[in-house]
């Protein structure tokens, strides 16, 4: 199977072409530089020459905060660039898989969002995601759309590597506590996506790491596990103003991946564990 993946200069993209190579897949990653997705005719040339089996988009504009300045970036990359991508895959008859967000919901109540819940994004980057998400079902018949959330990989920048680079300078760090959700190990949730363009599954999934925590629980981890000593001050959403809005409830239900009979990815303390070896980190 010939698999061309988006994103691949970035967290998820890059473990995904490395776990497909692991399953002798013929896997062909690509970032901005080899393939900008804005270009529609560049898109047309390349996947038509190409002619994978299957597309894994990766590829996103991923800043929140200043996607609320440039608007116009984000929808270029996030909607049109997914439509350029699925429309080639149309035409092709190659399957499609496009990586989404927690972000297209509005973080109301304190349950886990089921894929059926109501979209209904609070920020301009998950509104860009969630219009992706149509149009890739507008287009095809049949796809895959995995929402996931708080991402962490070793190929590029996230939480888990901006707190060990904080814990170098302070010995106290302020980390905002009421927003819940799950953290995403690239390494675990590129096994899913490959299991899952190898199947005929289609449909909307939730995937991340097992288990829930905040921000700030996620961080006490972190430093608990590299062996930092760091006092972590648990602050409210109101006490840390962001430019763009966040959901304070982000947790994802994942039963349906389980009822399709696809593994659940590892519990998130366990994969913090495995990423901080990968890092080199000796874990306590
Ligand atoms: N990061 C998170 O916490 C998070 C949370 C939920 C969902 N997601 C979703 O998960 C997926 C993977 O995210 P990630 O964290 O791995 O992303 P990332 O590390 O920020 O990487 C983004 C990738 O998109 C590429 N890209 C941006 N603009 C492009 C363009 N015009 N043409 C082609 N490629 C372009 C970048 O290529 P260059 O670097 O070569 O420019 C890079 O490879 C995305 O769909 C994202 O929306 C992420």
């Amino acid at each position: 199977m010939k698999i061309l993946v988006t994103g691949y200069t970035g967290q998820l993209g890059f473990d995904v072409v490395q776990e497909g190579m692991k399953h002798n897949l013929e896997m062909f990653g690509v970032g901005s530089k080899e393939l900008d997705i804005t270009d529609r005719d560049a898109v047309n040339n390349y996947v038509e020459k190409l002619k994978p089996d299957a597309i894994i988009h990766c590829a996103a504009y991923t800043a929140v905060d200043k996607a609320e300045d440039e608007r116009e970036a984000c929808w270029n990359v996030n909607v049109d660039g997914t439509k350029n991508l699925a429309e080639v895959a149309k035409e092709l008859g190659a399957k499609f898989l496009y990586t989404s967000t927690d972000y297209v919901f509005d973080g109301k109540g304190n349950t886990p969002f089921e894929e059926t819940d109501e979209a209904n994004p609070i920020n301009y980057y998950g509104l860009t995601k969630f219009e992706g998400e149509k149009i890739v079902r507008d287009t095809l018949n049949d796809s895959f759309i995995v929402r996931i959330s708080w991402v962490f990989g070793k190929n590029g920048n996230n939480f888990v590597k901006t707190m060990l680079r904080l814990s170098e300078s302070h010995d106290e760090l302020n980390v905002v506590g009421d927003q819940f959700g799950s953290p995403t190990y690239t390494y675990d949730l590129a096994k899913l996506l490959i299991e899952m363009i190898q199947s005929e599954k289609y449909g909307v999934y939730h995937a991340s790491n097992e288990g829930y925590c905040s921000w700030a629980d996620f961080a006490e981890e972190i430093f608990k596990q590299s062996g930092k000593n760091v006092t972590v001050n648990a602050i409210s959403t109101e006490e840390y103003p962001t430019r763009a809005k966040r959901p304070n409830n982000s947790r994802l239900s994942k039963s349906k991946l389980q009822n399709k009979g696809f593994t659940l990815l590892p519990k998130w303390q366990d994969s913090l564990a495995h990423y901080l070896n990968e890092l080199n980190f000796e874990v306590k």
